[in-house]
């Protein structure tokens, strides 16, 4: 069984993040969805908010389980027998950074690859950053993220009067 690992900050996970993850699936026997759990940047949202919201919206797929890491990727993905890293690309200013770290990545493990999947165009202009943004002054995410993160987001938002 090929198993792969798709690692991320998840902060929080979008419409375009599950969408990956269910393509993802469809190829591989198993993806563990990998929260990163110390990022040098500090996450608007906990660690385990974050998987629990990734958990909620992705309970549909029964090859996929979230989990977190901290440390080398490669070093999580060994641990898990991944054979591969997937990324998700969604327009060519991504394409820098993804290149920089596919390649540092098989430079230390070249037995796993790094594969992308092209963003759904449909959430081509998606991030997290954005919605949170949105989020914050009180604006509407749905459509953007799942029904669950929705949810979430509001708790957090302002009421508008
Ligand atoms: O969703 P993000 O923030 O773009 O995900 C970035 C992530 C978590 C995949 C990346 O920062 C990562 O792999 N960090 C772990 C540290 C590591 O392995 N660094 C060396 C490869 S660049």
């Amino acid at each position: 069984m090929k198993i792969a690992i798709y690692p991320g900050s998840f902060d929080p996970a979008t419409c375009g993040h599950i969408d990956i993850i269910e393509r993802a699936a469809s190829v591989f026997g198993k993806v563990y969805v990998a929260v990163i759990k110390n990022p040098e940047k500090k996450a608007e949202f906990g660690f385990e908010d974050r998987m629990k919201m990734l958990k909620g919206a992705t309970k549909h797929l029964k090859n996929v389980v979230i989990d977190s890491f901290s440390g080398l990727l490669i070093d999580y993905a060994k641990k898990k027998k991944a054979s591969a890293i997937i990324r998700g690309l969604r327009a060519v200013s991504d394409f820098e950074y993804e290149f920089q770290m596919a390649l540092t990545n098989r430079k230390m493990c070249p037995e796993i690859e790094t594969i992308f999947f092209m963003t759904g165009s449909q959430y081509a202009y998606l991030s997290s950053s954005m919605v949170r943004q949105i989020a914050k002054l009180g604006g509407p995410v749905s459509g953007m993220v799942p029904k669950n993160v929705e949810k979430e987001l509001k708790k957090t938002s302002p009421t508008k009067a």
